[in-house]
């Protein structure tokens, strides 16, 4: 029975991870995939680290080498990061291995270029881990959906705004606070902003979309804001309209089916919808598809172990075509369809705005969303500091025709100020 030799690119909080449930599950790992895995090599950037669990004698910080050995078959990347990972993974597919990575930045970015070279030397390309961690997605939605229509996904798939919202809400802890936590438990990228400002969970919706629809959806055209503007008064608004406040990931087909959009942004949940009730750094996703209706995904999104788990799943699945001779799917995309901007996507609002205290102020309110076809759905006004404070829910419109609506109500006669403007999901 031959070995299959494995290299570690990255033992850092996944990395580190993926050695002790190698070790840990080798028995399982062998008997799973018919044959032995052995650690060859583990690449990191700096010598002489503790790295508890590693044997000193595979680590290099020769990343290059590693990958250029030849007898490797499979790449494990986690590394982070975008062309150094990628120069390192078209150089192990040269080298005739196959590789697993949990990096969504780098897939987001470089999927097609990298399917193409996968393809090109007959080897197998895996990212389960690269989003959601734990939770089982891309497999299900590439294999035990196949057979169906996926219309719409809706989902947290960032841990660390999840887990800054979520202890903002149940416990009042200020942001620099929950985030200093995240960071600290592995959850947060090598740079944080990347989780805060939302481009990881927008590459990880650009991956759910090719996925959901078999289209490309570039990164660059995930409309995306983060939930750095999102404050504690947006929360005790979340709360007193019986809602949370959760960093979103929304992909759906436009109408006709023709289309596609996808979308990052926090939004208000009210909070007896599914992902109301996701705490932590767990993830959820809800995917509506035409024959199974809805389904819900849903375990921990980030962190060293859970991510580890899904890597070596994509190991062993790996290994498998690897002695069968075989490679398993490729890329997820066989359709074109166009993205359709932001400015198209039907959404509501919540608004929260202070007005002047004069009896016309509510219906110029009321004739400025009118005047843009905004049309409400709730509103409630209290007395304060010489007005009104006014909490509008709007009903379904065009985000362009919202925004053009909160730009107009920000020069209006009677009010004051716009003090928070937040999407509604999950009515
Ligand atoms: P870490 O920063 O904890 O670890 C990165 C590791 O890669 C470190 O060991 C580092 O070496 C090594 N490394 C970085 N650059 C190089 C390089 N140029 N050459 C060789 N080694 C290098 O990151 P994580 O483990 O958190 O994340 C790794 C990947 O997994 C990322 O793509 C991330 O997005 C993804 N991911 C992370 C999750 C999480 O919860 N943390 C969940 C899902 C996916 P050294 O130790 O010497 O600094
Ligand atoms: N930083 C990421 C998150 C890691 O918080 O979700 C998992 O992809």
């Amino acid at each position: 029975m031959r070995t299959l030799k494995v290299a570690l690119l990255g033992c850092g909080t996944v990395g580190s991870d993926v050695v002790r449930y190698m070790t840990r599950h080798a028995a399982d790992l062998t008997a799973r995939i018919g044959a032995p895995v052995e650690l060859a090599g583990i690449a990191v950037r700096q010598a002489g680290l503790p790295r508890p669990g590693a044997p000193e004698h595979l680590v290099t910080t020769d990343a290059d080498a590693l990958v250029r050995r030849g007898d490797i078959d499979v790449v494990i990347e986690v590394i982070g990061g975008v062309d150094r990972a990628r120069d390192l993974i078209m150089t192990a597919f040269e080298h005739g291995a196959s590789v697993v990575s949990a990096n969504k930045a780098l897939i987001a970015a470089e999927g097609a270029a990298l399917h193409a070279a996968a393809a090109a030397h007959g080897a197998d390309l895996y990212y389960e881990a690269a989003v959601a961690g734990a939770v089982p997605l891309l497999r299900p939605l590439r294999e035990s959906l196949a057979g169906d229509r996926v219309n719409r996904v809706l989902g947290i798939v960032n841990g660390t705004t999840n887990f800054i919202l979520d202890r903002m809400h149940s416990s009042g802890a200020d942001y620099p606070q929950a985030l200093k936590e995240a960071t600290a438990l592995g959850y947060a990228e090598a740079d944080p902003t990347a989780d805060v400002e939302g481009h990881d969970a927008a590459a990880k919706a650009a991956i759910l979309a090719g996925f959901a629809f078999g289209t490309r959806v570039r990164v660059e055209e995930v409309h995306r804001e983060g939930i750095t503007a999102i404050t504690s008064a947006d929360i005790d608004n979340a709360k007193a309209a019986g809602s949370v406040i959760k960093l979103v990931a929304v992909c759906e087909r436009g109408a006709g089916g023709s289309s596609v959009n996808a979308r990052v942004h926090p939004a208000m949940i009210p909070s007896g919808h599914p992902l109301a009730a996701v705490r932590g750094a767990f993830n959820a996703v809800l995917v509506e598809a035409d024959a199974a209706g809805q389904l819900m995904f849903h375990g921990p999104g980030a962190g060293g172990a859970p991510t580890a788990g899904a890597v070596l799943g994509d190991l062993v699945a790996v290994c498998r075509n690897r002695l069968a001779g075989v490679t398993g799917p490729g890329d997820a995309v066989h359709n074109r369809l166009a993205v359709s901007p932001m400015a198209d996507v039907v959404t509501r609002y919540h608004l929260g705005l202070d007005t002047t205290d004069q009896p016309d102020a509510l219906a110029e309110v009321a004739a400025v969303l009118g005047r843009h076809g905004v049309s409400i759905a709730t509103l409630s006004r209290r007395h304060g500091d010489g007005g009104f404070s006014l909490t509008v829910s709007t009903h379904h419109a065009t985000d362009a025709s919202l925004s053009a609506a909160v730009r107009a109500l920000r020069t209006a006669d009677h009010v004051r100020c716009v003090t928070s403007v937040i999407r509604i999901e999950g009515t």
